[in-house]
């Protein structure tokens, strides 16, 4: 098996509170995997450990077969790992253009012009302060920054949250052309159906375990971890 991610019974917490309880989950090459579960469980927290902004107490994450433990974020992001972080983390008082510029890294294939073709609604807002954007412009901007220095794997923490349904759709079939260029993903999502429309194997984690994965016939078929696990959306 060639997984390009591996976590490996990670174990984390803040302080006394211990929030993952042996996480292990694998992305391959060219995959999308979305991990899914309530609020709290531990899915930004898993996040974390991957980019390296919280080192797990035990475990081992690796990837493209070297271990990653002890890296700083930046190290981590340099060996291709980018996250696009739940609340976005971008320059609010720069300017669209200026947030992409200082994304930018030599030998990256994506270009300032790349960025803008694909998201057109940013090159519309090119001279526009990333503060003055819509929650949606924000949420493409985050990811578009993400892309500039051409990362191997994308981490997203629940893109769609917060935004209208359009605006949902729009998002869902960009994260799908991403993937149709051969972009691997770890998708952390509460919304079923963009896991079903972007994902091609799902993870379900509960209070920091994982407690169920398969592909996407599969989670059609699973009822009962829908309405075990996730919320009633649709049991
Ligand atoms: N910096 C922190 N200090 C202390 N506890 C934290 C911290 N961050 C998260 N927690 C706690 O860890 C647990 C898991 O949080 P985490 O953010 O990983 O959940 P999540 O699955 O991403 O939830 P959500 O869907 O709300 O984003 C929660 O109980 C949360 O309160
Ligand atoms: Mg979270």
């Amino acid at each position: 098996m060639t997984a390009l991610l591996e976590l490996d019974a990670i174990e984390a917490g803040y302080g006394k509170s211990q929030v993952l309880h042996g996480v292990s989950l694998s992305v391959g090459a060219g995959e999308t995997l979305a991990l899914l579960g309530r609020n709290g469980v531990g899915k930004t927290t898993t996040l974390r450990c991957i980019a390296g902004l919280l080192a797990p107490r035990a475990g081992g994450i690796s990837f493209e077969g070297q271990g990653l433990g002890g890296l700083a974020p930046h190290q981590v992001a340099r060996r291709g790992l980018m996250l696009v972080p739940e609340h976005r983390g971008i320059f609010a008082s720069l300017t669209v253009e200026e947030n992409l510029r200082l994304a930018a890294r030599r030998g990256s294939r994506w270009r300032l012009d790349d960025a803008l073709a694909m998201f057109p609604a940013l090159a519309a807002r090119r001279q526009t302060a990333g503060g003055k954007l819509s929650g949606g412009e924000q949420q493409m901007l985050a990811i578009a920054r993400a892309l500039m220095p051409g990362p191997k794997l994308l981490l997203l923490d629940e893109p769609t949250e917060g935004l209208a349904p359009v605006i949902v759709e729009r998002l869902v079939a960009l994260l799908q052309e991403l993937k149709a260029g051969g972009l691997p993903m770890l998708l952390v999502e509460q919304s079923l159906e963009v896991c079903r429309a972007v994902a091609d194997r799902h993870t379900v984690i509960d209070e920091g375990r994982i407690v169920w994965s398969g592909d996407t016939a599969a989670l059609n078929a699973a009822k009962e971890v829908v309405r075990r696990h996730l919320t009633l959306e649709e049991a």
